[in-house]
């Protein structure tokens, strides 16, 4: 597993920093998320210190990974073996664990997603970033592609995940039109790109769309 962390799962050279502290900004954000917990029980800290640490790696770099060294410094703060850090952080797909650009795609193939045209939203990223593999980054460093299982969204498929946020109702154009949003540092909206209400039926809510339900006096 450390090898893995160290080479990158994916293979690809890149080089792992030899130093990693939390900011301001983080120190703040984990003194709030330690004040939730028992004395003692500060290992629950462990996934949301891994984000903070991504976060602040995506403030200070531009990319969302979590470099060997940070998970040291999650451990340390922890008080945890480094082990038990590299053991969650490897585990989850949210934790980039090599770097990504800046826009990370996480494009959704599940069955739900597939039948309503993930492969159009694939083909639409492949030929707008030049990305033909999966977890490869654009040569302008600015897209990474990834495919995920199910995103628990499978009512607005398909799911577009940019960064932490889903664009749902996708279709090619849908996707061509944010991917050149993105690339002119504009972040459009999340959400379903056909006006859904959260996740109502398309056209609009066909039920409860009155308080007569409620049972007379
Ligand atoms: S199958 Fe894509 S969100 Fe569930």
């Amino acid at each position: 597993m450390v090898d893995n962390i160290a080479n990158g799962s994916a293979g690809k050279d890149f080089v792992q920093p030899t130093h990693f502290a939390f900011d301001d900004e983080s120190n703040s954000e984990i003194e709030k998320v330690l004040a939730k917990y028992p004395p003692g029980k500060q290992a629950s800290g462990s996934l949301p210190l891994l984000f903070i640490a991504q976060g602040q790696m995506r403030r200070q770099t531009g990319s969302a990974w979590i470099p060997r060294v940070a998970m040291d410094a999650v451990a340390h703060r922890l008080g945890m073996p480094p082990i038990r850090i590299y053991e969650v952080a490897t585990f989850y797909l949210m934790f980039n664990t090599t770097p990504v650009g800046r826009y990370h795609l996480q494009l959704c193939t599940t069955t739900p997603c597939w039948l309503r045209g993930s492969d159009d939203v694939v083909a639409a990223c492949r030929k707008f970033t030049g990305i033909e593999g999966w977890h490869e980054t654009s040569a302008d460093g600015l897209f990474t592609m990834t495919e995920v299982e199910c995103l628990g969204a499978c009512v607005n498929a398909p799911i577009l995940q940019v960064n932490d946020d889903f664009y749902e109702d996708m279709d090619a154009a849908r996707t061509e039109e944010l991917l050149a949003a993105l690339k002119r540092g504009e972040v459009p909206k999340p959400g379903s790109m056909i006006g859904r209400m959260t996740s109502a039926p398309e056209g609009g809510p066909t039920t409860l769309t009155t308080l007569n339900f409620l049972p007379a006096e």
